[in-house]
């Protein structure tokens, strides 16, 4: 059902970020199992359109703030965990949250969380310079791999002149002030 939903391509993409999330969660001791079911689904918002996603969003009565409103790129994350809820009957608080912020971020993670967010950025069908090195990373420090994604990911949208979310400033703040406080 979900292939048909995303598609070929986003469809390996997810089978790749549970793979993955599976690999971080028996590396760091969390849940393996709840890592591959919040993969596999945490693109599903992807299988609609920004229109589509307002709209479902409205008749769901989920409230989104002004900025996640106004940006394509991070609809797909809030209102797709709603609809995993509602739709699809999905009703793991920890896992629609892993969904939930896969895209912003946010502090006060957890770890679960935090390796749904690191692994849709290292999955094997991401190609990009330094990708091979974060994978391993991220088997011995997910903060410290983290750190590198979120900017990565921050410089594509300023890049991009797009607006850029609270959660994922704060989310980048939060992972530095952990280090620094060691
Ligand atoms: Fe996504
Ligand atoms: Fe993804």
């Amino acid at each position: 059902m979900l292939r048909k939903e995303l598609g070929r391509r986003l469809f390996r993409h997810s089978l790749g970020v549970a793979s993955m999330a599976h690999r971080l969660a028996g590396a760091h001791g969390l849940d393996q199992e709840a890592a591959v079911v919040a993969g596999i689904w945490h693109d599903y918002g992807k299988a609609f359109t920004p229109e589509e996603l307002r709209e479902k969003a409205r008749a769901m009565n989920l409230e989104l703030d002004e900025i996640t409103r106004l940006s394509p790129p991070l609809l797909h994350a809030p209102v797709g965990a709603a609809l995993l809820k509602q739709e699809i009957g999905l009703k793991d608080e920890w896992i629609l949250r892993a969904v939930k912020f896969h895209t912003t971020g946010a502090a006060g993670l957890n770890g679960l969380e935090k390796i749904i967010y690191l692994a849709d950025a290292i999955e094997v069908g991401r190609r990009y310079p330094g990708v091979l090195s974060l994978r391993h990373l991220a088997m011995k420090d997910v903060d410290a791999a983290l750190r590198v994604v979120v900017d990565n990911s921050l410089q594509i949208v300023l890049q991009k002149g797009d607006l850029l979310h609270p959660d994922s400033v704060a989310f980048r703040n939060e992972l530095i002030m952990t280090t620094r406080r060691g």
